[in-house]
């Protein structure tokens, strides 16, 4: 089928997509303005790359892996969210790309959910809550919103709101989310802010859109995708050049990112889960996106044994485990750890409004993250005194979300 992939006003590329399971491809049939192909897509060597074409639209739609997916499709009489997100022509609260039929002639100022109301049918459905008609409404940014949790747009006091669940028995991440933003103000880091809400007695996490009618998101995914690696660079050092190419030195929030995240042993910082924001019209980079995205941590869903600061916990995406990935940051001699005293308390103050979470669960988690912030601490003084410390990740050593997706539930 072709569609014509679109930038607001401007039509980028005729596009042929075949969406037929996972073996999917998108080829660009003609590009019609180059500059405004979605960044990470053209090989550094100018050729323009369909499989990360393919990998960009793919990334655009609800995946397969998302919550409750496979209950809505019923509900929204769908196939896949391709086709969800084909119908919706692709409009996103995230950026500003789309797609229309050629022979359709939509107008951008009337159609992008920025300006305009949505529809909630398909928000409502991938809750479990069947739809008002028979006749869905398919115009809602919920088709083309990424990640594995539950979650849907709604628009409160004129603001478009993100609400996103939690997961297992004690619904943590929600407020882990919390205790993460609560470690990143400290850090002199912006972090994106959620607040709790509760539906059918299951906490939520709420937050503001980060980019508007001027602003865009591109994750790190495809920034990663702008120069060709030199070999003597860690994955980490080319993603900074990256960023820096584009005027953004994006070392300091980068390595406050990791802090925190060995802070609260964060296991699901893959490259679609920080990024940049730029100005959608003249396409100049602005600065590193408000860090979001950090409740997969603090041991959400691990067995009490394992919730303790002795163990390597898994993280992504520059290395296998904290303990590794914590080397690459070179500044951590010049962070103030001290202004995180408090963070027991905070923990559980914070863990004491989920009623799901026992005591002694939410007691040793606030006994064992200052473990973690004293392990920092060591780190950073052998690292002033000069003790070599090497990490054990190779040089092209990163994990995406599709690394996690695939070990997580295979399809
Ligand atoms: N506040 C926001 N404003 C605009 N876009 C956002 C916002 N928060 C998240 N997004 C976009 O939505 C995507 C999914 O959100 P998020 O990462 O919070 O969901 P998730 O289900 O927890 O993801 P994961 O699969 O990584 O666990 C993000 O990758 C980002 O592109
Ligand atoms: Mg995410």
């Amino acid at each position: 089928m072709k569609y014509v992939l679109m930038h607001k006003k401007e039509p980028v590329s005729l596009l042929n997509i075949t969406t037929q399971g996972r073996n999917a491809v998108l080829k660009a049939e003609t590009v019609y303005n180059k500059s405004l192909i979605p960044p990470g897509i053209y090989n550094p060597n100018g050729i323009l790359n369909m499989k990360n074409l393919s990998i960009w639209f793919f990334s655009r739609g609800i995946p397969a892996t998302r919550d409750g997916l496979s209950e809505a499709l019923p509900l929204l009489n769908a196939e896949d969210s391709h086709e969800i997100l084909l119908r919706s022509h692709g409009l996103s609260l995230t950026d500003h790309y789309w797609f229309q039929k050629p022979e359709e002639n939509l107008d951008w100022s009337e159609i992008n959910f920025f300006q305009n109301d949505f529809s909630d049918d398909i928000g409502k459905a991938l809750f479990g809550k069947i739809p008002k008609s028979l006749n869905i409404d398919f115009n809602s940014p919920d088709a083309a919103s990424a990640g594995n949790l539950k979650k849907r747009w709604t628009i409160h006091n004129g603001i478009r709101k993100l609400i996103k669940g939690g997961e297992g028995s004690f619904f943590q991440e929600p407020f882990n989310e919390q205790i993460a933003s609560w470690v990143m103000d400290r850090l002199g880091l912006e972090n994106t802010k959620y607040t709790i809400g509760w539906e059918n007695n299951e906490p939520l996490c709420i937050c503001s859109d980060f980019v508007d009618i001027n602003t865009e998101f591109i994750s790190a995914t495809f920034i990663a995708n702008l120069l060709k690696k030199r070999n003597d660079d860690s994955f980490y050092e080319h993603y900074i050049t990256c960023c820096s190419a584009y005027g953004i030195d994006a070392r300091p929030s980068l390595d406050k990112m990791l802090v925190a995240d060995y802070i609260i042993g964060n296991r699901d910082r893959h490259l679609n889960n920080f990024g940049i924001i730029r100005n959608a019209d003249n396409l100049q980079w602005i600065k590193p996106a408000p860090v979001y995205d950090s409740g997969a941590s603090l041991w959400s869903r691990q067995a009490i044994p394992n919730i303790s600061s002795k163990y390597e916990i898994p993280c992504m995406p520059f290395g296998n485990n904290h303990s590794d990935q914590i080397l690459l940051v070179k500044t951590l001699p010049s962070f103030d750890l001290d202004c995180l005293t408090g963070i027991d308390e905070f923990i559980k103050s914070t863990f004491s409004k989920n009623p799901y979470m026992p005591l002694n669960v939410i007691n040793l988690i606030a006994t064992e993250v200052p473990k973690r912030i004293e392990n920092l601490k060591i780190i950073a003084a052998q690292m002033e005194s000069g003790v070599k410390l090497n990490p054990q990740v190779s040089k092209n050593f990163y994990k995406s979300s599709h690394d996690r997706d695939y070990q997580k539930r295979p399809y």
